[in-house]
């Protein structure tokens, strides 16, 4: 697909086609390490890496990251109590309309999913399609073998008719691995209330077939690529 340049860099999150073009006109921009002084030049998107200032950015029509959440960070634009998660991402990506793909507590910490491909936030997040989500939950009480039987057959939660149910597995006295196929408010530590005990810590480690990166430290991000994207939808 060919675009014009300034409608390339608007379309990459670099502000308004007005910006993009003083961008260019004043020497910011190379495409495909070549200085660009034209930004009514037609590019080609496929492949095309931009450099803006000296900082590369490839050039995607949908983008799709995974974050390592941390602690005390919250999946809004207008937080209340904690610095916002976009203030963890690159402007451009914010700009574009980078959305949260579901939401994780404040307190939360762990694998988010972040895009501005509303058709795939919509896929993910559908109750529908119940994509499993995995928490490494630690608790405040020993787990015991009723409290997983509990899980397993479905608590009641005050918003939902049905019972939900959860795959659980001891890791050890206090850690439970949970799988879940929600994404209801607070949905695993009302479970683990309704079930008994009581949520100290929450970490998400997999969304669908995709696990958090090992690589990733907290407040890191990468951009999927087709396997990591593929993972998220297979699992
Ligand atoms: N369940 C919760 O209770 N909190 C989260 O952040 C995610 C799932």
């Amino acid at each position: 697909m060919k675009s014009r340049l300034d409608k390339a860099l608007q379309s990459q999150g670099f502000g308004t086609r007005k910006a993009c073009r003083l961008l260019v006109n004043r020497g910011a921009v190379r495409v495909n390490g070549v200085l660009a002084d034209d930004p009514d030049a037609d590019v080609e998107c496929a492949g095309l890496v931009l450099s803006i200032e000296g900082v590369e950015w490839r050039w995607h029509e949908t983008i799709y990251l995974a974050l390592n959440k941390p602690e005390g960070v919250e999946c809004s634009h207008t937080p209340t109590h904690h610095p916002s998660v976009f203030s963890l991402l690159p402007e451009p990506f914010v700009t574009r309309g980078v959305q949260c793909v579901g939401r994780l507590d404040a307190d939360t910490t762990g694998l988010l999913l972040l895009s501005d491909d509303g058709a795939f936030i919509q896929q993910l997040t559908s109750p529908k399609r119940k994509v499993a989500k995995t928490y490494l939950v630690t608790c405040a009480e020993p787990i015991t073998d009723a409290q997983l039987s509990s899980l397993a057959a479905g608590v009641t939660l005050s918003d939902a008719p049905e019972a939900v149910a959860g795959e659980g597995e001891r890791v050890s006295e206090r850690v439970l691995r949970l799988t879940i196929h929600e994404g209801k408010y607070h949905q695993v530590k009302r479970m683990l209330a309704a079930a008994g005990n009581h949520v100290v810590s929450l970490h998400r480690q997999r969304v669908g077939g995709l696990e958090l990166p090992v690589s990733l430290a907290p407040g890191q991000w990468v951009v999927l690529d087709e396997g990591g994207l593929a993972a998220v939808r297979g699992g």
